[in-house]
């Protein structure tokens, strides 16, 4: 009898074992994607591939709906249904089944406008658009906050590399002071074959539009703007206010001269282009430039075409986040783990309730308090005297050489090359205005910022 007893209870336990049934509760989300090239395709692949993953860590099933593209008779690089896709945008937007839409057709007005369409709807969005959230991300975090919807977008800053979540979450309770990032593959591929093969800028470009790294019109790249939407978003969000891509100085790496790459090494430094974001006393400044960086800097080893962010926080010290920056899967995994989360949050019911809104007083740091050292290459005639008249130049500005080599050239002339002390902008403004007053054989031929050291 104890044991008929046991035996039931033992049956009872199992069958409540057996509740609830999982495959019941999963719970159905339909995602609308504007966009199927590169990063639109990795994210159907993935969503399909991983679909077992995704349920486990969601306890939803996640389908595509419907996908948004230019051109119906393009061929694809997957094989898909025919009937998913759509050259009308409000099959996606206006779809009320659709729960996520992911915006991965790049530009501004049409995607600006679609996405505020969704965010209106009810619809929570998921972008790796840098140039729209660069320009219009405040803006649109707010439009989802008041429709408590989620919008992330952790591709839009260096792929693959989950560094958004990592300040947003990861240093949430310290207080970032620098970030330097490699923030664009395309030049730091170029910059690495122009280090590491002596290959002059032209031909690394054309080297790596080849391969496909660098587009047809590679200005974006290759001027530093690219870079400078990243840089303004990590700004934005490492230190809590609001910066927009105008308070970024930004200068490309199109007028390197090969010459200048060599010489750097010789004092022990890389050319990198470096997305900088600097906080001290509150006071931030931002610039994307060609700057030189010691070889003992972890940054100095990142090359081809990956990404890295150097991040250090009063408490934590000095972090480095490296990876791929684009690609089709390593971007799309980071929209996909938007994904996840914004699944999650619907589970929790708490979508649009993440957003952290910039809370910081804005404070830029004016020219006279943005100290640097900087690697000067200048042309003169070598005749005596010249190097007490470069020397008496520098200090009338407060500035003084740190380092320096000459290099004969032909025709009685020669190069001088010279790593500064620390020294304001200002002051290396107003000394480069004051150069050929001084001495009007003498000619500037390049100048760049020195990181690290000192
Ligand atoms: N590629 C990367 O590695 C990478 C990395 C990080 C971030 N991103 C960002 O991700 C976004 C997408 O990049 P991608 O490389 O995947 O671009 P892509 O290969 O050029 O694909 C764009 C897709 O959007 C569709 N599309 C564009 N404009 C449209 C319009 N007005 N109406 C309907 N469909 C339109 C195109 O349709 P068709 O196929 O019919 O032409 C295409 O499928 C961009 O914002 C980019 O900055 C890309």
């Amino acid at each position: 009898m104890k044991q008929d007893l046991l035996k039931r209870e033992n049956q009872n336990e199992d069958d409540n074992l057996q509740e609830p049934d999982v495959q019941k509760e999963l719970q159905q989300i339909r995602i609308g994607i504007l966009g199927f090239g590169t990063v639109g395709t990795g994210v159907y692949r993935i969503i399909n591939q991983h679909q077992d993953d995704l349920q486990s860590q969601t306890g939803s099933q996640i389908s595509i709906d419907k996908i948004l593209v230019n051109s119906l008779d393009k061929l694809r690089s997957v094989d898909i249904n025919p009937d998913l896709l759509t050259t009308d945008p409000n099959d996606v937007l206006q779809d009320p089944d659709i729960d996520i839409v992911v915006e991965v057709m790049g530009g501004v007005t049409e995607a600006r406008e679609y996405i505020a369409q969704a965010l209106k709807l009810k619809k929570h969005v998921v972008t790796a658009n840098k140039d729209l959230i660069a320009s219009y991300g405040g803006e649109l975090l707010s439009l989802a906050n008041e429709n408590g919807c989620d919008l992330f977008y952790e591709a839009s800053v260096a792929g693959g590399i989950p560094i958004l979540r990592g300040l947003g979450e990861g240093f949430s309770s310290d207080r970032i002071t620098k970030m330097l990032g490699i923030l664009n593959g395309t030049t730091n591929y170029m910059l690495s074959k122009m280090a590491q093969e002596g290959m002059d800028y032209d031909t690394c470009l054309k080297q790596a539009q080849d391969l496909g790294y660098a587009e047809a019109d590679p200005t974006s790249d290759v001027e530093g703007l690219d870079a400078a939407r990243k840089i303004a978003i990590l700004g934005t969000l490492g230190y809590h206010t609001e910066i927009s891509l105008d308070e970024v100085d930004v200068l490309g790496i199109s007028s390197i001269d090969q010459k200048d790459v060599q010489y750097g090494k010789e004092f022990g430094y890389e050319l990198k282009l470096l997305g900088i974001a600097d906080r001290q006393e509150d006071e931030i400044e931002l610039s994307v430039q060609p700057t030189f960086i010691k070889k003992s800097h972890p940054l100095a080893h990142v090359d081809g075409v990956y990404n890295a962010v150097y991040v250090h926080g009063e408490s934590v010290g000095e972090t480095m986040f490296y990876g791929p920056g684009a690609g089709e899967m390593p971007t799309a995994t980071a929209i996909t783990s938007d994904l996840v989360t914004v699944v999650k949050n619907i589970k929790l019911g708490v979508n649009g309730r993440g957003k952290v809104a910039p809370y910081n007083i804005k404070k830029m740091k004016p020219k006279e308090r943005r100290y640097q050292r900087y690697f000067v290459r200048l042309i003169v005639q070598d005749e005596s005297g010249v190097m007490a008249t470069i020397a008496e130049s520098l200090s009338k500005y407060d500035m003084s050489i740190s380092n320096m080599v000459q290099k004969p050239l032909e025709d009685q002339q020669a190069e001088i090359v010279i790593i500064t002390h620390k020294a304001s902008l200002s002051a290396l403004e107003s000394w480069k205005g004051s150069i050929n007053s001084l001495n009007p054989t003498m000619k500037l031929a390049s100048y760049y910022p020195v990181e690290g050291g000192e």
